[in-house]
């Protein structure tokens, strides 16, 4: 049996818009060879090429196109070329092969006499020449335009994401650690005063925007499951991943979620500067403790403002780092002088924290709640605390029992959450993967749907009984999800 795959329409998104970008691109750089630059026809090839990439950086929030060998990427997506397309694909490889050049990227809208600037370049280049791109680089920096960068040709994959859109779980799972890693690479930044690759960041969050769109299981499973060895990391990766996909819910556009991400990823950076022996403290934190404790918002808040290469991102970093602690009602922390309502990322994003802060255990919490729980404290609170209507969203997002939960069923056998249902009033029946004890370990059931009824009695095959917690079996969740 064939496995089932996503949707058509989110599957192939990266092959239709790479494939409108490659013709027309493609179009206008023949026509560079028989055209010079005032010619008329250059300026109609010029106008349609930049209206495509104007969409896609409007809609997706940039434009990245890669070739590693004879495969292209769009978005770090491979483009599945269709026959009547490959012509047209194989005449760009080959044009881009002799100029080495193997990367291309808009980070802004462009303008039709910075797109004329940059095709003039690229059809200029001598061939065969490996330092081609440094010469682009050059000359684009020379005439000021920065929205467009380019990259030499690889011929084998390099440290960053390239996963064929089919094997999706494996994508979601590369972002997730590349993800923990951007943000070990931040804050090693902060110590160091390093100065960080802004498009690689930005780039692994539109990756993650896009796993999560795809499909967010994967990534909410991993959220979602609890690990003990890296709190803060993986604590900031889970924000941005809840905040994100709690952001899609509420219908933010694709283009600001990875800004919200961005927000989530960073919101505790001024954790960073508070002392260790505080940050870690299993005791109870005297007042001057937690006081210290507390400025970790305003902390952020400078962090954030002094790093300047961030660009209009900042404005909605400083939104995470500067209100996640701030309630929905104003108070919280740090203390406002003046009352001021608290912006959309910052209540999605101090909701996401509120949910991942009590789902694991750390040093001064050593207890993790059950979600259940937590989520009950969440409605309590809810229109105090937090947003009303964003608590609703993401209680339903999360369900009592979240991906990844290890449940007991009625018949006996034990399971983990695969799959929560769409339908509000079947929450408490998700798709469980069976698992059963065998040569010494806990292997693979079968998948099974807890909305499956007898048919004779017309009643449920299997319910869950209770939540078990896993590492009392010793049992690694993730291996069970992927
Ligand atoms: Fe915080
Ligand atoms: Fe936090």
């Amino acid at each position: 049996m064939p496995e089932e795959k996503p949707t058509l329409d989110h599957e192939h998104r990266p092959t239709k818009l790479g494939t409108e970008f490659i013709t027309k691109f493609y179009r206008l750089l023949k026509g560079t060879a028989i055209y010079d630059r005032k010619n008329v026809n250059i300026d109609r090839l010029t106008q349609e090429c930049v209206q495509v990439i104007n969409n896609i950086v409007r809609s997706e929030g940039n434009l990245f196109l890669k070739i590693v060998r004879d495969n292209f990427f769009f978005d770090n997506i491979r483009i599945i070329v269709s026959a009547d397309k490959f012509p047209i694909f194989k005449a760009f490889w080959q044009d881009m092969r002799k100029r080495w050049i193997g990367e291309v990227e808009f980070s802004e809208e462009v303008n039709a006499e910075h797109l004329k600037d940059f095709i003039y370049l690229l059809s200029g280049l001598e061939e065969n020449n490996e330092s081609n791109y440094l010469y682009v680089k050059k000359q684009l920096e020379y005439r000021n335009i920065e929205s467009i960068e380019v990259g030499k040709l690889e011929f084998y994959k390099d440290e960053e994401i390239y996963i064929d859109s089919e094997d999706q779980k494996k994508y979601s799972k590369e972002v997730y650690f590349k993800t923990i890693g951007l943000v070990k690479e931040v804050v090693d930044g902060i110590n160091q005063q390093k100065a960080l690759n802004i498009r690689k960041a930005k780039r692994l969050m539109q990756n993650a925007v896009n796993a999560i769109m795809q499909d967010d299981s994967t990534l909410l499973g991993l959220a979602n499951i609890k690990n003990y060895d890296e709190y803060t990391f993986n604590h900031s990766v889970n924000v941005a991943i809840y905040a994100i996909a709690l952001g899609q819910r509420i219908g933010i556009p694709k283009k600001h979620l990875s800004h919200l991400g961005m927000a989530g990823l960073f919101h505790d950076m001024g954790k960073t500067k508070i002392p260790r022996e505080i940050l870690n403290k299993t005791g109870k934190l005297s007042p001057e403790e937690w006081s210290i404790m507390r400025s970790h918002p305003v902390i952020g808040t400078e962090l954030i403002m002094r790093m300047k290469e961030w660009g209009e991102l900042s404005t909605r970093m400083i939104e995470g780092a500067f209100e996640h602690h701030l309630r929905y009602d104003l108070t919280g922390y740090p203390r406002l002088t003046r009352k001021r309502k608290i912006s959309l990322f910052g209540r999605i994003i101090s909701i996401a924290d509120f949910y991942d802060a009590l789902v694991r255990p750390r040093v001064y919490n050593r207890f993790p709640y059950v979600s259940e729980k937590i989520l009950g404290i969440m409605l309590e609170r809810s229109g105090k605390d937090f947003d009303p209507a964003v608590v609703k969203v993401f209680i339903n997002m999360i369900g009592i029992f979240p991906l990844g939960t290890l449940v007991l069923l009625n018949t006996n056998e034990m399971g983990i959450v695969t799959q929560i249902q769409e339908e509000a009033e079947l929450i408490d029946r998700p798709k469980v993967c069976l698992i059963y004890y065998g040569d010494g370990e806990y292997r693979k059931g079968k998948a099974v749907d807890l909305r499956e009824m007898e048919e004779a009695t017309k009643n449920f095959k299997r319910s869950i009984v209770k939540t078990l917690d896993p590492n009392e079996y010793n049992i690694n969740v993730v291996e069970f999800l992927m």
